[in-house]
């Protein structure tokens, strides 16, 4: 079962920051995430849903900007932090006409029994919320023996210069946002006993997409 950290006040806290600023940030996300898509993000939404089979968890799910590039026949649960964003995912959800389970909740305890989905998404997210390394093994405990983890995100470049950049950027996103520049969730995905399927590294490495997979 998810762990129970009620004990830790500073998470709880941060947690609730969180909240807040995406209930805020909701209105105006489409729009700026928009800008970053065409920019930055490339086709890494197409790649990482195309990959996703059976029952699907994307966590921090937003306001469903991966809903149009799943595959027809997945059964798709969502889960966010913020009814405001997942106010909007429901809309996008009825729109494309697609069944989603859209359920409020937190990526450090998710709400589900443990092998409970066949592939877990989480995309443009890992760089926001609170604390990845619980929230990669909360991922990992949810998956069933031989599922799949699909994440992209934007993470700390392989170029000095670009690092540089991140690093002051970050000071106000952080700040602002929540939102990490240097994070690199790689490592914590393989310290938590995933295998690595593909793997791949874009725009002076800022964006990176991972498949891999739970042992059996
Ligand atoms: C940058 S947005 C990305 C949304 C969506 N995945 C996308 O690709 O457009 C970050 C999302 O993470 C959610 N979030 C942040 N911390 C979270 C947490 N601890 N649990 C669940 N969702 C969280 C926010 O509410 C927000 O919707």
């Amino acid at each position: 079962m998810a762990p129970d950290d009620t004990n830790d006040p500073d998470l709880a806290e941060a947690v609730d920051r969180q909240r807040r600023i995406w209930s805020k940030e909701a209105k105006r996300y489409d729009r700026q995430m928009a800008f970053w898509e065409r920019v930055l993000f490339g086709d890494a939404r197409a790649w990482v849903c195309s990959q996703a089979s059976g029952d699907v968890l994307e966590v921090a799910i937003g306001t469903g900007r991966d809903l149009p590039f799943y595959p027809p026949d997945i059964r798709l649960t969502g889960l966010d932090l913020s009814p405001e964003m997942l106010a909007i995912a429901e809309r996008v959800a009825t729109h494309l006409e697609r069944t989603v389970a859209l359920d409020e909740g937190d990526a450090h305890h998710l709400p589900y029994p443990d092998e409970s989905f066949d592939t877990v998404v989480c995309v443009f997210s890992l760089c926001n919320i609170t604390d990845i390394r619980t929230a990669i093994i909360e991922m990992h405990r949810v998956l069933r023996p031989g599922g799949h983890l699909l994440l992209a995100d934007h993470v700390i470049s392989t170029n000095a210069i670009a690092r540089g950049a991140q690093r002051a950027f970050e000071k106000l996103t952080i700040r602002l946002a929540g939102d990490h520049q240097t994070r690199r969730p790689f490592p914590i995905v393989t310290d938590t006993g995933f295998t690595i399927d593909r793997h791949q590294r874009d725009k002076l490495g800022i964006v990176e997409r991972i498949a891999a997979h739970k042992a059996q």
